[in-house]
């Protein structure tokens, strides 16, 4: 890899990530571009966001999977992010479990932001299972995807209290935050080369 980062988004939601990725790079302060937006939910909110800024951006059907991109789904999606010359993978907010099919083709360029502090509260609706828990901090990281559920080596993580009068929904939106800030930091130091991983641990060049 070396000049600007070609970056595909797969997600699900609202989009509010991949909207403060386009912002960083529409601001300067990230060398890459969205060359792919592609959604498994025909009307998600992210394949609008992506056409306000004029990117690529496509429903691609997962069937027949309700939770995972695998088989054809996966051929599919694989195929349509080669041809938009797709260097560096990003899942925000992907509903989906991905598979080794598309880790392979993507060694150590699958990345994911999870609203916890991992390992703490995988799976769904990770601040929800925080406030549940009682936890005092909460937060979001960001990872490399590998073939467990919010399992691979950690790039970088960012902390906020669990407020006493705080609602899901309100400690959500204070992780979202830290998240607008995370990913597009994540991504300046993937696109300057200093992400090495080593076994579990990512390590940050100078
Ligand atoms: C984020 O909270 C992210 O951590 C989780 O899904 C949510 C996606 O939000 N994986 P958005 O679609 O980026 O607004």
């Amino acid at each position: 890899m070396s000049g600007t980062l070609k970056i595909g988004v797969l997600g699900s939601g609202s989009g509010s990530n991949m909207q403060s990725i386009q912002d960083a790079i529409e601001a300067g302060s990230l060398d890459a571009r969205i060359v792919s937006v592609v959604s498994d939910v025909p009307d998600a909110g992210i394949l609008r966001r992506a056409e306000r800024h004029g990117l690529d951006a496509a429903y691609l059907d997962p069937a027949p999977f309700k939770t995972k991109l695998d088989g054809e789904a996966e051929a599919r999606t694989i195929a349509h992010l080669e041809r938009r010359g797709v260097e560096v993978v990003v899942l925000a907010g992907f509903m989906r479990i991905v598979k080794p099919g598309l880790l392979a083709r993507f060694p150590d360029r699958v990345l994911n932001i999870h609203p916890a502090l991992l390992p703490a509260f995988t799976g769904i609706a990770a601040w929800r299972q925080a406030l549940d828990y009682g936890a005092k901090l909460a937060g979001c990281t960001v990872h490399f995807v590998d073939a467990g559920t919010d399992t691979g080596p950690i790039i970088l993580q960012r902390a906020v209290p669990v407020l006493e009068d705080d609602t899901p929904e309100s400690l959500h939106a204070r992780i979202q935050t830290q998240e607008h800030e995370a990913y597009p930091e994540a991504l300046r130091l993937m696109a300057a080369g200093r992400l090495r991983v080593e076994g579990r641990r990512v390590r940050i060049l100078p």
